[in-house]
């Protein structure tokens, strides 16, 4: 039996004979808790092993293993597998540490198939979301001899409502993940909407819209952040609507590639700002996700996508433009792009949507990476409700997160001395004041959350369910909060 391999990894569930466990070939992935072999199989590979597996579970490398990591026994007599890979899964283990352990099987995945032996396991869903989470590697660019991965198939009862309901969280995530790691020739802003146009296939309902059609309504600002770029700004607005209640909206910063603009960034590090789309990548896997699992809610998902390129019409610093709400800006730096790009989206959003709740989300500060690092994402907010379900759901989902003080006295530094507001306010606490820039265009008794996630979009090495590079950092836990805040 093999497997179908996606983008997203999809194990393939096979109905297994134990009676045949000593001939199968490749590898042998078996989750197990406690120091003696419980399940019919671990007692089953004990016996055909003449006692290894008890050996091994009673030594003190054994013993050493961690929650969710794993032991590797290569070429147990008795077997023609080449390994035996055991996982620890602790008794009644959280949704994290299975998951994990799901991910350990995947994560040093080769050209061997793996049979997964899962008999036991509580919490199927979080175990195949750890196996297709941690099997993601972005290869489209590694030519010459490819290595082929194995096939990963589970053996286990029932679980195929499991496996769907994984897939569709994964197949979020992974959307998220690709659009981040392309690189800025490839995932242009005209790409990028190419690519949300896909969702229609799965239901969502999108529409593009042009710089002519920005103009129109205008939006100043955003179109000031791309006018020095080749490629034309757009915004994409995506609905999916799985119930007659009023919208929830999502708004996402989506600059494909961010030079800085006139106030041009130095060359060292320039090349990460290929994930300055991030905010918008993730809006666009919350919405694959919806989609995939027919959520019972009605989301609207928006992207503004530009690109901050210097050139002889780029908008200089000292610049004075007016946003769509009718407010000016002196554009102070062109690098504080990303709040010029929400301010016009988000107004555009409130005006069209009248939703009930505002997320927003961008890579906009790297003040807030100084402040968190890359544990946390900032949060900030102006509705405790909305703000706590959120930090609820994001523990839940174990992705940091981390809410921010805001107050007038932050918003004083804005003060510009020939029009409404400077789009920076100074060094000091510089992702607060890039939120309090952001909440000005945010109406009265408007619920809203924004999230400032430049520092965990991408990893800097393994962050247990991502290898190196885009994370997907926020997808699962605002499917979450879709299911737990519109869904009951
Ligand atoms: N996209 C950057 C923020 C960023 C930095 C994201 C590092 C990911 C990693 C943003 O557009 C930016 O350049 N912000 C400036 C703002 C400053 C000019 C007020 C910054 O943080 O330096
Ligand atoms: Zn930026
Ligand atoms: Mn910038």
């Amino acid at each position: 039996m093999t497997a179908i391999q996606t983008a997203a990894l999809t194990p393939a569930l096979i109905s297994f004979d134990l009676e045949t466990l000593a001939t199968v070939p490749g590898r042998i992935a078996l989750f197990v808790e406690g120091e003696v072999p419980r399940s019919l199989a671990a007692r089953r590979l004990d016996r055909l092993s003449r006692g290894m597996l008890s050996k091994a579970m009673g030594s003190e490398a054994w013993g050493k293993v961690k929650p969710g990591e794993a032991l590797e026994l290569a070429h147990l007599p008795g077997l023609v597998a080449e390994a035996v890979q055991l996982i620890r899964l602790p008794k009644k283990a959280t949704s994290d540490e299975t998951r994990k352990a799901g991910a350990s099987v995947t994560r040093a995945r080769g050209k061997a198939d793996i049979l997964v032996l899962a008999e036991g396991v509580a919490r199927l869903e979080d175990l195949f979301l750890g196996l297709m989470l941690r099997a993601y590697d972005f290869t489209t660019y590694k030519t010459g001899e490819q290595t082929v991965k194995g096939a990963v198939n589970v053996s286990v009862p029932e679980g195929e409502a499991a496996l769907e309901a994984a897939r569709a969280v994964a197949e979020g995530v992974i959307f998220t993940r690709d659009l981040v790691n392309e690189p800025a020739n490839v995932l242009t802003t005209m790409e990028f909407a190419e690519r949300l146009t896909g969702l229609r296939d799965l239901g969502v309902h999108v529409e593009v819209l042009d710089e002519e059609e920005l103009e129109r309504l205008g939006m100043r600002l955003l179109l000031g952040v791309g006018v020095g770029s080749e490629c034309p700004s757009k915004v994409v607005v995506m609905t999916w609507k799985g119930s007659d209640a009023e919208p929830f909206a999502l708004v996402g910063k989506g600059v494909c590639f961010d030079t800085g603009g006139i106030s041009i960034k130095p060359a060292g590090g320039m090349e990460e700002m290929t994930m300055d789309m991030g905010g918008a990548g993730v809006v666009a896997g919350v919405m694959k996700t919806l989609a995939l699992r027919k959520a019972k809610a009605h989301v609207v998902g928006l992207v503004g996508l530009v690109e901050n390129m210097p050139d002889g019409r780029a908008t200089r610093p000292g610049d004075i433009i007016r946003s769509m709400k009718g407010d000016t800006v002196e554009v102070i730096n062109t690098d504080a792009e990303g709040r010029l790009v929400l301010a016009d989206v988000l107004w555009y959003a409130q005006e069209r949507f009248k939703p009930t709740g505002i997320i927003n989300l961008a890579t906009l500060t790297g003040a807030i990476i100084v402040a968190l690092g890359s544990e946390h994402a900032g949060v900030f907010s102006n509705d405790d409700a909305l703000c706590g379900a959120f930090l609820k759901a994001a523990a839940a989902e174990s992705e940091g997160a981390w809410r921010m003080p805001m107050g007038p006295a932050y918003d004083e530094k804005l003060k510009s001395r020939l029009a409404d507001m400077m789009n920076v306010g100074g060094r000091e606490g510089g992702a607060i004041t890039a939120a309090q820039f952001i909440k000005r265009f945010i109406k009265e008794g408007q619920a809203w959350v924004h999230l400032d996630i430049a520092g965990v979009t991408l990893g800097k090495g393994d962050t247990g369910l991502a290898p190196k590079g885009a994370t997907g950092w926020g997808v699962r836990s605002l499917n979450r909060l879709v299911a737990d805040l519109l869904e009951r």
